[in-house]
């Protein structure tokens, strides 16, 4: 008979692990970042350091936990054996990273049984590390050690949202219009560049909610974990340019973010999935 898989074990591994790929990041942006590939489009960027990081990380965790499955932004999905799936960012905010802005994370979530159950967002130019992870059968949402939980209810006029725009050009037309149409009924609108910083930012009260159209899982697995753990509710869309979309805010006061970011024109009508996975 196989054990199941501990949870708490499976966050502190993917702590460890996203500790040794963010001195990697780090140290490849003080040595002078250079595109090395385009992806979705010519403004979707990929990194040699992209690469090597999500290579570290995946040998990292192979090196433990060898019959494990991966997802990964940056390689080929591979499949398991024990129920765990390994959901990987090697960088999130890579524009930001190229650029030298202090906003991008290295995000590790783990799965099991189809349910992420551990995740970490590290900011890998900060240091700042959010993680979920079980403690006494609880979910616990942690900045560097400490619980952090959502901020308290405001009205639509006194939110301060979180967005971001596709790497499409076609869908970032329709996602400016939406954001004209939200701006005159909420406190200010901020693009910060990562959408699982931008998530931890809900969860840690530095943000009223997040919305974003044309997020993965790699970018939203970790993170997602994290904001419902302090309080937050997530939902994926679909967006009104056709890609999936991502609402994430405190769970009091979800409903009027979401009908307000309808009326704005976020969305398509029919909501595809439930709770962000
Ligand atoms: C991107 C960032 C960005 C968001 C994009 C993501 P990447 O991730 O999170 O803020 O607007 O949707 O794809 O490409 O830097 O890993």
């Amino acid at each position: 008979m196989t054990t199941r898989p501990d949870p708490a074990a499976l966050a502190d591994l993917a702590l460890e692990t996203a500790r040794l790929a963010a001195e990697l990041v780090r140290g490849r942006q003080a040595a002078g970042v250079s595109v090395a590939a385009t992806k979705s489009s010519d403004v979707d960027i990929v990194t040699e350091a992209d690469q090597a990081a999500e290579a570290l990380i995946r040998d990292t965790i192979r090196a433990r936990r060898p019959d494990d499955a991966f997802l990964g932004e940056e390689g080929e999905a591979e499949t398991g054996t024990t129920g765990v799936r390994w959901i990987i960012d090697p960088i999130d905010g890579t524009v930001n990273f190229l650029y030298g802005l202090p906003q991008y994370a290295v995000s590790i979530a783990a799965e099991l049984d189809g349910e992420v159950v551990a995740g970490v967002v590290l900011n890998a130019a900060t240091g700042l590390e959010y993680v979920a992870r079980e403690d006494d059968g609880r979910l616990v949402a942690t900045r560097d050690g400490r619980a952090i939980a959502v901020r308290g209810e405001a009205p639509l006029s006194h939110r301060l949202i979180g967005t971001g725009f596709s790497y499409d050009r076609e869908v970032r037309v329709v996602q400016a219009q939406a954001v004209t149409r939200l701006l005159p009924h909420i406190r200010d609108v901020r693009r910060l560049g990562s959408a699982a910083l931008d998530m931890c930012a809900v969860a840690d009260g530095q943000l009223d909610g997040y919305i974003e159209e044309g997020v993965h899982l790699w970018d939203h697995a970790a993170a997602g974990l994290i904001a419902r753990a302090a309080g937050a509710r997530t939902e994926l869309a679909q967006g009104a340019g056709g890609l999936t979309l991502m609402l994430c805010a405190p769970a009091h006061g979800f409903e009027e973010f979401r009908e307000a970011t309808r009326q704005a024109g976020f969305m398509a009508p029919v909501t595809i999935a439930g709770n962000g996975e």
